[in-house]
């Protein structure tokens, strides 16, 4: 038997073995390769590119397009799929032509892998657009990570989220734009929450927080003209609720309130 036939079947190997590690529901490996769709699709996918990467035309994408079909799991030929892959569930997973994906890497259902730019893509052709995910990394239910982006060894990214730019490896990110939740020690796998007191500090666009800070300025503004009034009894009320406002804003974008100089409490 032939070095690379070995090799490719201890390949198919490790695919079963990555499914009973990480799926708690698998009971046995003659099970798991009958009815796991993740596996089939990574399996199929595995023959396709080797055909992609001989210069075979259209056969790759007509395997691929099968095992569509068959699983509802999208991975185009040219992807690039280290040992030990593992989709869960799988329906909905997109891979695009570009993708990269290293050793022991778990998607679930709903992934893309996609291109970010959808004008002129004609001129992205032959070019790197798709992400690479480094070794061990865990993209969960339904995110999107788009680009030419490069996720980092052990990261995970929260179900859901949205991710347009590289990922720190070894942390959590979550939300539309991804933001980085959580960092974990690499020798010792201790999580440390992220503070969240200065979210601008992330170099990321977040129109939700944009219309939060603009009325945070608001309230810090309108909060300076009333301390600047004359205290009567019904500015005082005026003050005081202010000042709770303002509170609330701080607490909410996570700095620290802006105080007037005149305390309504
Ligand atoms: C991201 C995830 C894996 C947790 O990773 P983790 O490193 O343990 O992160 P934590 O649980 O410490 O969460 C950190 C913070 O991010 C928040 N967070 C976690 N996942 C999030 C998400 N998808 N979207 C938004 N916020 C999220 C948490 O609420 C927490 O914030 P808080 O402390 O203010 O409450 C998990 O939340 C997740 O998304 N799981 C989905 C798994 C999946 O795909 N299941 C389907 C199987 S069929």
């Amino acid at each position: 038997m032939g070095r690379n036939l070995r090799r490719f079947l201890r390949t198919l190997r490790e695919d079963v073995q990555a499914v009973i590690d990480r799926d708690p529901a698998a009971r046995s490996g003659f099970e798991v390769i009958l009815t796991t769709p993740g596996l089939h699709a990574i399996w199929i996918h595995r023959v396709s590119h080797v055909l992609f990467s001989n210069g075979i035309p259209i056969l790759p994408r007509l395997i691929a397009h099968f095992a569509r079909f068959v699983t509802g799991i999208e991975i185009h030929p040219g992807a690039r799929i280290g040992r030990g892959f593992f989709i869960d569930h799988g329906m909905g997973v997109v891979i695009g032509e570009t993708a990269e994906i290293g050793n022991n890497v778990t998607i679930y259902q709903g992934v893309t892998l996609g291109i970010y730019h959808t004008s002129n893509v004609t001129q992205l052709r032959g070019t790197k657009r798709h992400p690479t995910l480094r070794d061990g990394v865990t993209v969960t239910v339904g995110a999107k990570i788009l680009g030419a982006i490069t996720v980092g060894e052990h990261a995970i990214v929260g179900a859901g989220s949205v991710v347009t730019k590289d990922v720190p490896a070894h942390t959590t990110v979550v939300g539309i734009p991804g933001r980085v939740v959580v960092e974990r020690d690499p020798t010792t796998g201790l999580a440390r929450r992220v503070d969240r007191a200065s979210p601008w500090s992330v170099d990321l666009p977040d129109p939700i927080l944009e219309v939060i800070r603009c009325l945070h300025e608001k309230v810090m503004e309108l909060d300076e003209r009333i301390s600047a009034l004359d205290g009567g009894a019904g500015s005082q009320d005026l003050v005081r609720e202010i000042g709770d406002l303002r509170d609330q804003m701080s607490r909410l974008v996570g700095v620290p309130g802006h105080s007037s100089g005149l305390d309504p409490r």
